[in-house]
């Protein structure tokens, strides 16, 4: 997810995109860049970094006035956050200047296309193609970059929007969009381009939301939107209501509302052209098949909800590779003199990658001579540069402070390594890694069936806001998910929520029940083990017995729960590994609508950081 920004019109364009990157600066801040179109030709700047560093740059090396230019803050998908990866990225003669936000599923063939020809690519990133695409295309063309654009996004395969200028052509910005978000301003005598509103709702707040598959050409007087075929395009123009720290949520109230309702998109980006031919696309990788073929044993290290999702991954793990997997909190596994040798590997799982506790466990075992792969969802940071292999979650820049996409696709990119080692170790047959797949290419629908289920659950919350305490249970993969709901209604309603096994009851926690308790139960798929699904109903009946209130998790149609529920949260059927996908979800917004009620800070709690750099 990063922040664009184009402007054509009679202010200096520089001042224009930078304070709309200003912005956007939350949607991606691990570089920067210009390009302006100047009498001269392209000028173009960019850095490393926060956005700061290339004010640094402008202010040192003034650039040339202009009516006419795009920027861009990055969250890195492809390549590490370095100068040469930043964007703009330029065409190998310097006439076309691009910006991109997305994934080019298809750009390493691209790539060797132009490498072919000859083009010398200068940076690591699935953008830099479209600019010599660009470049190659127009002269065919007759200099109409809109027309290129259609052509080239013609080509590309994935979710991109991209933003485009030419040297020949000062007074033209020209964008594509597809999947990722894209909306135009219309000023007076003048038009801009974003991600979202924020970027210019200081100069106009009529805006048009671009459409899936479009291309838009704006000019200081014109706006002029076709498909990609070059057919006008119907358009939605609306008037931009929201004030600019609204707009920078994108009209949610919350970041963390926001980053619930990216779900869906989280889980596509990180399954994006991962699996190739059942084979799969680690994002760098310094283990062979042969030393993973070695692997007798694999330890997951992490923290908070991060751990949590490495205790769902060990269900899958090990049903699908027979490897005996662990999981240990980072922070305990280096203190306890771990057996660990250079035939384990050690999975480290974090959304920051800069969680110290995790660091120092990773760094230990690598000390052991253990292979360590990170799941990571910040490209750069010191876990993945410390790792031998990397997988990236492509959830797009957490703000909140309470993890929720980042924990979604943790779980998705832990069941891709898991699918992968089960191939390199010959314990799943391709087509059965193909039906895991396919079903996990079907939860980004079934995610967004869940977020249009919110009411009920915020109605439930708003009950439940002077409860003393709220217990959690569930069995198997449903587990670590009781695990994890406990910890958001901690983490942000302050309260006291425990997580047990359910089959724990029994030995002891059962007696803190009181009348009136809320016992929040995530109740396994009926068509899994049946006995899973028994023993979960038999509990459910235990606890309301004793008084407690049974708000229960349970799939569309199952009626077996229904005699013991005081309320029921309905999910769509999922196989029994894949929903903790869906059955978190309640649970995320159970605890941000508790906290709400209790008028805390949602986004940034008390006494927490979004990412613990210290032991
Ligand atoms: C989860 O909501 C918390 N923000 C916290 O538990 C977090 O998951 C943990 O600190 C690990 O952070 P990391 O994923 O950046 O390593």
């Amino acid at each position: 997810m990063c922040g664009i920004v184009g402007y054509v019109g009679p202010r200096q364009a520089v001042d224009v995109v930078v304070s709309g990157l200003k912005r956007l600066e939350y949607r991606g801040y691990d570089s920067a860049g210009v390009a302006i179109v100047t009498a001269d030709g392209l000028d173009t700047r960019k850095k490393a970094g926060k956005l700061a560093n290339l004010q640094t740059i402008i202010a040192g090396d003034p650039m040339s006035l202009s009516s006419t230019g795009i920027g861009h803050t990055r969250w890195a998908t492809h390549g590490g956050p370095t100068d040469a990866n930043a964007h703009p990225h330029v065409s190998d003669d310097g006439t076309v200047a691009v910006i991109h936000n997305g994934i080019i599923e298809n750009f390493a063939e691209l790539r060797e296309e132009l490498t072919n020809l000859g083009i010398q690519l200068n940076s690591e990133t699935d953008t830099e193609v479209v600019a010599h695409l660009l470049q190659i295309v127009l002269p065919s063309v007759d200099g109409d970059l809109s027309e290129a654009m259609r052509r080239v996004c013609r080509r590309l395969s994935g979710a991109f929007t991209l933003v485009a200028v030419v040297a020949e052509h000062p007074d033209v910005v020209v964008a594509a969009r597809r999947n990722s978000p894209l909306v135009v301003g219309r000023g007076e005598g003048e038009n801009f381009l974003a991600s979202d509103v924020s970027a210019f709702i200081e100069y106009t707040r009529n805006a048009i939301e671009l459409g899936q598959d479009q291309v838009v050409c704006i000019t200081p007087s014109d706006i002029t939107i076709t498909d990609f075929d070059g057919n006008p395009a119907a358009t939605v123009e609306f008037e931009v209501t929201w004030d600019a720290a609204a707009a920078e949520r994108g009209g949610y109230e919350l970041f963390m509302l926001k980053e619930i309702a990216e779900q869906p998109k989280a889980v596509a980006d990180t399954l994006l052209g991962r699996m190739k031919d059942n084979r799969l696309n680690l994002d760098e990788l310094r283990i062979s098949e042969q030393e993973l073929r070695n692997i007798k044993k694999i330890v997951v290290i992490a923290c908070g909800t991060a751990y949590h999702a490495g205790m769902i991954a060990k269900y899958a793990i090990e049903h699908w590779t027979r490897i005996p997997c662990e999981v240990e909190l980072a922070s305990e596994f280096r203190y306890r003199d771990p057996i660990v040798s250079s035939e384990t590997l050690v999975i480290a799982i974090s959304q920051s990658g800069e969680t110290m506790d995790t660091i120092m466990a990773l760094r230990h075992a690598k000390d052991q001579g253990a292979k360590v792969l990170a799941i990571c969802n910040t490209r750069g940071a010191t876990i993945p540069r410390d790792s031998d292999a990397v997988l990236y979650t492509n959830a797009g820049p957490e703000i909140a402070v309470a993890s929720t996409k980042a924990f979604l696709t943790q779980v998705v990119a832990a069941y891709l390594v898991g699918l992968y080692l089960a191939q390199v170790h010959g314990t799943k047959y391709a087509d059965e890694i193909s039906d895991v797949l396919a079903q996990l290419a079907d939860m980004p629908r079934r995610i967004d069936l869940v977020l249009d289920t919110t009411e009920h659950v915020r109605k439930i919350a708003h009950e439940l806001r002077d409860a003393k305490s709220v217990l959690f249970i569930g069995r198997h993969v449903g587990y670590p998910v009781a695990l994890e709901g406990a910890l958001k209604l901690k983490e942000l309603a302050y309260m006291h929520a425990e997580g047990f096994a359910a089959g724990e009851l029994k030995h002891g926690p059962i007696a803190l029940l009181e009348e009136g308790m809320p016992v929040i139960v995530v109740v396994p798929p009926k068509t899994g083990r049946d006995v899973l699904h028994e023993k979960i109903v038999s509990n459910i009946q235990e606890v309301r017995a004793r008084g407690a209130r049974t708000i229960v998790i349970a799939e569309e149609g199952d009626e077996s729960v229904v005699p013991y529920a005081n309320d029921i949260i309905r999910i769509p059927e999922s196989p029994t590994l894949l929903q903790p996908l869906l059955a978190t979800i309640p649970l995320q917004i159970l605890a941000c609508a508790m906290a709400t009620a209790k008028g805390y800070d949602v986004d940034m709690p008390r006494n927490l950081a979004k990412s613990v750099t210290v032991e």
